[in-house]
């Protein structure tokens, strides 16, 4: 599977960030947090594999290496647009991605290139088993606004697409003689899990809060229905998530790869945004 780097612009209409998500603002603002995460996390994923890209040595990973950065190097700012869209109505939001950013930074001064990594492969874990979920039910994007619709579809197919790049390039560069190898890399998806659900939880909050929303019972019923009950996109995480203690786990173990045929129609329906519409005066 060789990811292929899309130069998409998705030109959100930025007056619907609140409401972009159709069925409920609370759903909406769930999305807008893990937006937020999306450029400063991205850049530390592409700082990971790039600490290691001199000891790739295989063509193919190479390409895919390349492609990874490509993508991961789009989405962040494709996302920092979504984000500025966020920080101008939540003022707090912009606040946590300086505290994720500095707290990342932090980790890159502190801690071993090798724990980096592996970090870096448990949030790309996350990330395609989300994307999984989010591409496997229409119904969590059903009536949201077509322009923030493809923004989360296309992301969430190139994280399908590439999810296995990271991962590779941490088997080819660890040494599998190393009996510690394993701990460290299920060690990273434990507290990339401790970390990122308290960061995305604070950030929600803050920004209902800030919107006055916090006391809204309808929309905290719409977020549960979301995350754990009818939809139940936490609940189908839980599983998959558990996958990454096998042993000999690998990303394509779920071949989930029958999704990426919807890729061309989306790239073809957004490279005419922008465009005059045929019916303008
Ligand atoms: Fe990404
Ligand atoms: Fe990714």
């Amino acid at each position: 599977m060789l990811p292929i780097r899309r130069d998409l612009k998705f030109k959100l209409p930025a007056d619907k960030i609140n409401d972009w998500h159709g069925d409920s603002v609370h759903v909406a603002h769930f999305l807008n947090s893990l937006s937020m995460l999306f450029p400063v996390g991205e850049r530390f994923f592409m700082d990971s594999v790039r600490n290691y890209r001199d000891q790739i040595t295989d063509p193919e990973l190479k390409k895919a290496v390349t492609a990874f950065i490509g993508q991961e190097a789009m989405h962040g700012r494709e996302h920092q647009e979504y984000n500025e869209a966020l920080f101008a109505v939540a003022p707090s939001a912009a606040q946590m991605e300086r505290f994720v950013a500095g707290l990342l930074k932090a980790v890159q001064k502190y801690t071993p290139k090798s724990a980096q990594l592996s970090a870096t492969i448990a949030l790309e874990h996350y990330t395609a088993i989300m994307a999984d979920g989010l591409l496997k039910d229409p119904r969590i994007l059903e009536n949201a606004d077509p322009q923030f619709r493809n923004i989360w579809n296309w992301h969430a197919l190139e994280e399908t697409e590439h999810k296995a790049v990271a991962f590779d390039v941490y088997k080819t560069v660890m040494s599998s003689r190393n009996p510690l190898r394993y701990m460290e890399r299920t060690m990273g998806l434990v507290i990339a899990t401790l970390i990122l659900w308290p960061v995305v939880g604070v950030t929600y909050v803050r920004i209902l809060r800030e919107q006055g929303r916090l006391g809204d019972g309808k929309g905290w019923r719409q977020l549960f229905r979301f995350t754990f009950g009818e939809i139940g996109f936490f609940r189908k995480l839980m599983l998959p998530w558990l996958d990454y203690f096998k042993p000999g786990f690998h990303p394509w173990d779920h071949d989930n790869r029958h999704f990426l045929t919807m890729i061309d129609e989306l790239v073809e329906e957004v490279s005419h945004y922008g465009e005059p519409q045929a019916n303008a005066a």
